[in-house]
């Protein structure tokens, strides 16, 4: 049973205002409108001339009086105008004394309110049963004297008056109750009394009051709807005598229908526990919260009453303005009732009499949880860069506590504070949907890159309800993408200078959240390290030298090396190329050193087109010839003139030495690492002597794989030197002649020319010339007789060059030289060597026109005679 303390909840103060109280036919209302503060609580006394009665749950329910507060303080108080303390003219008016007590913070802060109303009510049926909230009441007409063996009744048996001659003479009115279960159970009145129950007279009528559930009423089943029945017999005692009155009354329990959109309340068309015989419905009338409407009032409500064979039917649209939603949350889920309070006054006649019944009931009505789940609508405008999202629709009872996002929870407040705001709207019909927007950078927004320059953003959150006052909490997850092309890429941008590439990334939208590959090798810290890595919020820089490990070669010139470095900037999550870059410079690099010594220096290029090749393998022409040095670009040959296999050609004022640096399949390097399918590596290596001088000139070298070059005109030169017979040189000896036998000191002379050339701008120079006992040049003892062209001066028997002039047999003077010598003995241990001696000269050919070399120029002092003796 519920107490008669109510907890009030609302905003606002009592206020006299609020209290109004009116006359529903058989009842008194007070209705008290959103009059209470949240948490009030509300005391009813009962007023009986100076008494004041408070009305516990149990006193309200025997006395006829029902109390019902909705979740926000509205509260409606009815009287049964036959309920106790109520003073009853002549059962025609009613005055009704209501003290209402509403503690505001506590016991002692109360505030007072009496109430006192006069009601009248004169359209008494000869039956009434009202079943009310938490009781049912029949009162009946009772004679004022109760002469006759009967009373009106519809039915002579039910409604007899019985005349107990044998009862006690002291005892007058109500003395004993006899309760139909249907098992008879009789109480006499003041054990009635103490069980819950309440009979009394008034002038004209006899009441009998129960509340629901006692243990003398039972339950049954009449047409399908369930109902709570009282039978009682009342043994009354009056001026005439015993009587008894047999009464009934049954409410209805159930016998609701419901869908969503409407409420079907199933009254039995005869309420048999009450009614036997041939009566007549006459009158139906319906009802909201104790007050009577009429057609009008219902079509514009949308309510309607019918009749069935079985039922009357009342029909209520679920949500209609006079009953009220609520909202709850079993597992955690939004619900709603609704709740509304219709009234059904029936009123039937007996067919053979004019005894009618009124029947009348006041029926609370809860649907039962329907599921409401809040509806997320997405409002975002991707280009705002804002999540906007509305929830909802929600009842005025619920408030947003907190919001769940990525990152933790945060109060409606902290959230409001963090730029993530929280709003209330009120719709039209007074419910509330709640809105929240979080900007897409914010870090509780998460985004990935579905497409190169869409970025999608995705945020998440649970919004963590309570429904007040009560504080049940429910929770409702929202999940939100949208996609917006709003990346900036990042952009690559590059130079290079006579020994690096300088590259420059500009961060794009994704930041540094990017990877950086520089010549397919990912720039790792020690990388970046290496390239002198230099960077900022918005940008870094690298400097890349042209021959580190990332780059290629893609051409070599005469001084000159392309490389190219290739750049490119991936996203580590998606894979994709965000940009790239593909920087070309020409490099200054010699790859041929010429050196007058006759050194020669080389360096091999790895280039593109020979993807495979480790420059180690590389050798000269002399595959035993080797890099000195070589790395994964280069490979450096220092190697000779005269040897590696190097060729040397002749030209008119040239002489070109020419190695090739290859890859020698049948080398013992090569075969193992590369296939004949590979491309071959030539590299030409050529160096030209410019015959003027050891002075060299170094062309360009050209790997094979490049465009030929121009070869210069190539030819051959025959030079011969011959012993002529005497100073006229019209005489020579022949090569069966030799051994030559000469005296000492008797005169040799020799003519060097230059055969085969027509050319008048050369001019044969002699440059040294030298005797040895063996034919090997070099070998030793040797014996100076030219030295740079001039006669040796260390010599008594001074060499003496001659003169050509042209004649038959010379054509161009300048290809001849001339000189003579004595003859003379190598001196070994004092003795004069009798032995062949080999004459030795080398020679160097002059251009005339551009006498280059400063030997074709050489003026020689007169040869001094002095007397030096040889040995
Ligand atoms: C109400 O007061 C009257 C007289 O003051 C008294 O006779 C009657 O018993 C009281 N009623 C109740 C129910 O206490
Ligand atoms: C209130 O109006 C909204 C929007 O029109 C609707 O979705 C909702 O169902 C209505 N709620 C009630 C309780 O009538
Ligand atoms: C957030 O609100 C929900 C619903 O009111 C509640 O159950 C939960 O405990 C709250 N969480 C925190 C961390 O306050
Ligand atoms: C990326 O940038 C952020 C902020 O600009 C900085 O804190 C972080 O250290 C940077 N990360 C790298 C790997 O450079
Ligand atoms: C030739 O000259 C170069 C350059 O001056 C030098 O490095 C090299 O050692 C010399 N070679 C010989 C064999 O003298
Ligand atoms: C020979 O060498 C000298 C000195 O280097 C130079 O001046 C001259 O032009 C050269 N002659 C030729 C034909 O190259």
């Amino acid at each position: 049973m519920f107490k008669m303390l109510f907890l009030i909840f609302d905003k606002g103060f009592f206020a006299g205002s609020g209290i109004k109280t009116d006359c529903v036919a058989n009842l008194m209302r007070l209705t008290l409108d959103e009059a209470l503060a949240v948490g009030n609580q509300l005391e009813v006394e009962a007023i009986n001339g100076t008494q004041h009665i408070l009305l516990t749950p149990s006193l309200a329910a025997q006395c006829g009086y029902s109390m019902e507060s909705d979740p926000w303080g509205n509260t409606r108080i009815y009287t049964s105008l036959l309920g106790c303390y109520v003073h009853n003219k002549d059962d025609m008016s009613f005055n009704v004394g209501l003290k209402l007590k509403i503690y505001h913070h506590g016991p002692s802060d109360v505030i007072t309110h009496d109430v006192a109303k006069t009601c009248s009510y004169t359209s008494w049926a000869t039956r009434e049963i009202l079943c009310d909230r938490n009781y049912m009441e029949v009162s009946t007409y009772m004679a004022p004297k109760y002469s006759q063996t009967k009373v009106k009744g519809q039915k002579g048996e039910d409604f007899q008056l019985n005349t107990i001659t044998t009862a006690s003479e002291e005892v007058h009115g109500i003395w004993k109750m006899t309760f139909f279960t249907p098992e008879p159970m009789s109480l006499v009145l003041e054990e009635a009394q103490q069980a819950g129950y309440s009979a009394k007279t008034t002038s004209t009528r006899l009441v009998v009051r129960s509340p629901y559930n006692m243990a003398e009423t039972y339950s049954e089943d009449v047409a399908g709807v369930p109902m709570e029945v009282m039978k009682v017999s009342i043994y009354h005692k009056g001026q005439d005598g015993l009587n008894v009155f047999n009464l009934a009354a049954a409410c209805p329990t159930g016998g609701v229908l419901f869908t969503e959109d409407l409420i079907s309340w199933h009254v039995p068309r005869r309420v048999t526990p009450l009614l036997d015989g041939h009566i007549r419905l006459v009158e139906m009338t319906m009802g909201i919260n104790g007050q009577r409407l009429d057609k009008a009032q219902m079509a514009a409500r949308g309510y309607s009453l019918s009749t069935t064979d079985f039922h009357i039917v009342v029909e209520i649209p679920v949500g209609s303005s006079d009953g009220y939603y609520k909202s709850h949350a079993p597992d955690y889920q939004y619900h709603m009732t609704y709740s509304v309070e219709p009234m059904l006054e029936v009123l039937w006649k007996a067919d053979q009499s004019v005894d009618d019944t009124r029947y009348k009931i006041l029926f609370p009505i809860t649907t039962p949880p329907m599921s409401r789940p809040p509806n997320t609508e997405d409002r975002t405008t991707p280009e705002e860069r804002e999540f906007n999202l509305y929830v909802g629709p929600f009842l005025y009872d619920v408030a947003v506590r907190n919001i769940t996002f990525s990152t933790g929870v945060l109060t409606v407040e902290e959230s409001n504070a963090r730029g993530f705001i929280v709003q209330q709207h009120v719709l039209a019909n007074g419910t509330f949907v709640f809105s929240l927007k979080v900007p897409f950078d914010s870090n509780v927004v998460s985004k990935h890159n579905p497409e190169l320059l869409i970025t999608t953003y995705s945020l998440s959150v649970v919004f963590g309800f309570v429904i007040l006052p009560e504080e049940i909490p429910f929770a409702h997850q929202v999940e939100l993408d949208a996609s917006v092309e709003d990346v900036v890429l990042p952009v690559l941008t590059g130079t290079c200078d006579q020994e690096q590439f300088y590259i420059t990334v500009k961060y794009g939208s994704q930041g540094n959240n990017t990877n950086t590959m520089v010549g397919g090798l990912d720039l790792t810290p020690e990388l970046a390290e290496f390239y002198n890595f230099k960077g900022d919020a918005t940008q870094f820089s690298i400097a890349v030298p042209y021959a580190a490990t990332g780059s290629s070669f893609e051409l070599i010139t005469t001084n000159s090396i392309r490389a190219r470095l290739d750049v490119v900037v991936w996203d580590p999550i998606t894979n994709w190329i965000l940009s790239d870059l593909f920087l070309a410079c020409y490099f200054p690099l010699m790859t041929t050193r010429c050196y007058p010594n006759g050194t020669i220096s080389a360096l091999a290029v790895k280039v593109e087109s020979v993807p495979n090749l480790n420059p180690s393998w590389l050798t000269l022409k002399d595959q035993s010839c080797s890099p000195v040095f070589s790395n994964d670009h280069f490979a450096q040959f220092i190697f000779s003139a005269d040897s590696c296999g190097t060729t040397r050609t002749f030209f008119d004022h040239y002489m070109l030495y020419e190695n090739e640096i290859g890859l020698y399949y049948h080398g013992k390097r090569g075969a193992a690492h590369t296939s004949p399918v590979d491309p071959e590596y030539k590299q030409t290596v050529s160096c030209y002597y410019v015959v003027n001088d050891t002075q060299t000139i170094a062309f360009n070298t050209k790997s094979r794989l490049y465009e030929p070059k121009a070869e210069i005109g190539s030819g051959q030169m025959s030079i011969q030197m011959r012993q002529a017979t005497d100073s006229s040189y019209e005489n020579f000896y022949k090569a069966e002649d030799y051994p030559v036998e000469k005296y000492l000191r008797e005169p040799l002379y020799f003519e060097v020319e230059l055969a085969l050339s027509t050319d008048p701008n050369l001019e044969l120079i002699l440059d040294n010339c030298w005797a040895t006992l063996q034919e090997e040049r070099t070998s030793l003892p040797s014996w100076d007789i030219i030295v740079n062209g001039c006669a040796y001066s260390g010599d008594n028997y001074a060499t003496v060059f001659h003169t050509v002039s042209m004649d038959e047999r010379v054509s161009f003077p300048s290809h001849y030289k001339r000189f003579s010598m004595k003859m003379f003995a190598f001196i070994q241990e004092d003795k004069v060597l009798k032995h062949e001696v080999y004459v030795h000269c080398d020679l160097v050919i002059c251009d005339t026109n551009s006498p280059m070399e400063a030997i074709c120029q050489r003026q020689c002092s007169k040869p001094a005679v002095k007397g030096t003796q040889k040995h």
